[in-house]
């Protein structure tokens, strides 16, 4: 019989650790030794031959590390005599460049690809992928999850499917994110806005809403924005004014991955959003937690599927 062991790299530990409890294992020990210069030496630690080897790692900030890491990571199982690799990667760094969106761009994405597969990757587990066209980058068998019923439960439990509500995507990509969500929660109103982004300088502007009307005989007073990610929170932001001077008088957020960063959760605590909803595809320490914001947890869906695969 092959045993199931997991492994963790250095980005998201209490991921990996809830992961292998709702597996009923523990995560099995590694060295990963920075040197001065930090570089570093991977090392397994404990027996893994024809062991069918899980490897959680969230490629976020500093992202090339965290790749660098799960890279030697899969290379030392492999070496070891692992019978196969999968890799947990739960927030997939660089995804947002998975085509060249001006001439000359590198597409990161397959890149990276690329690289995981050439080490031994022999599958690989994500969640929330920005965009569709990312399942056909990877060439191993891909599982591909997502958070929008995690989210479908709060939003009921919070009471919000009380018909007073719509959902908002802040860009016209999120459409098939959004359309899914809404099927969950009965039909729910949607819209979506369209937001522009000024490629060189990152700034984010929006004016018009599209889809459901926010002033129909539904009565919305509550809009729940939902994305794959916040990032400098400069979308949600902009989503959150336009909202506001269109007489919405409650915001929620629901987004997958809170990359958070510069100064994001400051932003997002001083923007008029009533509460922040996240996920742990990420890990995040204590400084970037606000009050506001609520992490809801994927390890149990992740394990189950873990499990229903293996
Ligand atoms: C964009 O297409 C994504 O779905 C997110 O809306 C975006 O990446 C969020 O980035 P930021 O928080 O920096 O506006």
């Amino acid at each position: 019989m092959t045993i199931m062991k997991v492994f963790s790299g250095k980005s998201n530990e209490p991921l990996a650790i809830a992961i292998a409890q709702h597996l009923g294992l523990s995560v099995s020990p590694l060295e990963i030794f920075v040197f001065p210069d930090k570089e570093k030496r991977i090392r397994v630690l404990e027996p893994v031959i024809e062991d069918h080897c899980i490897v959680v790692q969230s490629c976020t900030t500093p992202v090339d590390e965290n790749y660098m890491e799960l890279f030697f990571i899969i290379d030392a199982l492999k070496r070891s005599g692992a019978a196969s690799v999968t890799v947990v990667l739960p927030y997939v760094g660089y995804q947002r460049q998975d085509h060249t969106f001006r001439e000359g761009e590198a597409v990161s994405l397959e890149v990276i690809s690329k690289t995981l597969e050439a080490v031994g990757m022999d599958g690989i587990l994500a969640f929330d992928l920005h965009s569709i066209r990312i399942e056909q980058i990877f060439h191993v068998p891909l599982i591909h999850l997502s958070a929008l019923p995690l989210f479908a439960k709060h939003i009921k439990e919070e009471g919000w499917a009380d018909g007073h509500s719509i959902l908002i995507s802040p860009d016209m990509g999120g459409i098939r994110r959004i359309k899914i969500l809404s099927e969950l929660l009965g039909d729910m109103p949607y819209a979506m806005i369209e937001k522009n982004r000024d490629l060189s300088t990152g700034k984010v502007t929006a004016d018009k809403i599209e889809g459901a009307s926010l002033e129909n005989s539904y009565g919305m007073k509550r809009a729940l924005i939902v994305d794959d990610m916040i990032s400098s929170g400069g979308t949600i932001v902009t989503a959150t004014t336009l909202l506001r001077a269109r007489g919405v008088e409650e915001i929620a957020v629901f987004a997958t991955h809170p990359v958070f960063s510069e100064a994001a959760p400051k932003l997002l605590e001083e923007t008029p959003v009533e509460k922040v909803f996240v996920t742990d595809t990420i890990d995040l320490p204590k400084e970037k937690r606000f009050p506001k914001l609520t992490v809801l947890s994927i390890a149990a869906l992740i394990a189950q599927k873990l499990q229903e695969a293996s």
